[in-house]
């Protein structure tokens, strides 16, 4: 039987500059030209960039011809018009197939609540974005129409301590059983050394990285791992 295809996505959050940009996707380019690492079914890999490098991104990644897809890392919970600074989905959807919903830092600090979150999936969903929706435990509600979740617990992420692989699992099959989800991701802490015993686990069919995708050989070695998983 073939096996379901695992996603590895990395969050970049407010990090890089331009200039850093132009180097991680070199740096990956040129390592996975050495490890002869081609674009594979058995996994896809996903990157958040912020708004402003989504075009850049974009380039590079066609470009280099990197077996990797672009993200947004949120989205405006407006349509086109007068809403000055804000970014549509229509904007994102010329670059990007995905869009990250939901982060548990832009619900903390931005305030952003349910209704605000299931305008942006449906927003998202007109624009034909696939939404990665992240969840912060199994009771958080999610919307109609997502077919992908993130689950991260809000003290995991970027503390070093992680879930524990047989919890997230849990989640995992909880959310699986109430909600018509295709795909289940864990995130929070995750690292080269725990990424495996999560990725091992039945119900979680992938990776949400923050820090670990920072540096392109880190990010690189954590797909070359789900790929032997
Ligand atoms: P972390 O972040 O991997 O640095 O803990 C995860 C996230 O915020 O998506």
């Amino acid at each position: 039987m073939e096996r379901k295809t695992k996603i590895i996505a990395g969050n970049w959050k407010s990090y890089k500059s331009e200039g850093d940009v132009h180097d991680w996707f070199k740096q990956f380019a040129e390592k996975q030209k050495k490890d002869s690492f081609e674009k594979s079914h058995s996994v896809e890999c996903i990157l958040f960039v912020p708004f402003i490098y989504l075009s850049l991104a974009k380039h590079l990644i066609d470009h280099f011809r990197l077996p990797l897809s672009i993200g947004a890392q949120t989205v405006s919970s407006y349509p086109s018009g007068a809403y000055t600074g804000e970014v549509t989905a229509q904007m994102v959807a010329q670059y990007a197939k995905y869009v990250l919903i939901g982060h548990s830092e832009r619900r903390k600090l931005l305030g952003e609540e349910e209704r605000t979150l299931t305008e942006k999936v449906h927003l998202a969903k007109n624009a034909h974005l696939e939404t990665l929706y992240c969840i912060q435990n199994e009771e958080t509600p999610i919307p109609i129409g997502v077919r992908y979740v993130a689950y991260e617990p809000v003290w995991a992420i970027g503390s070093g301590t992680s879930d524990s692989p047989e919890n997230a699992n849990k989640v995992a099959s909880v959310v699986k059983k109430a909600h018509p989800l295709q795909y289940v991701l864990y995130g929070g802490s995750v690292t080269v050394k725990n990424v495996e015993e999560f990725l091992k686990m039945d119900a979680i069919d992938g990776i949400l990285l923050g820090k670990a995708s920072l540096d392109p050989y880190i990010f690189l070695e954590i797909v070359q791992i789900s790929l032997r998983t």
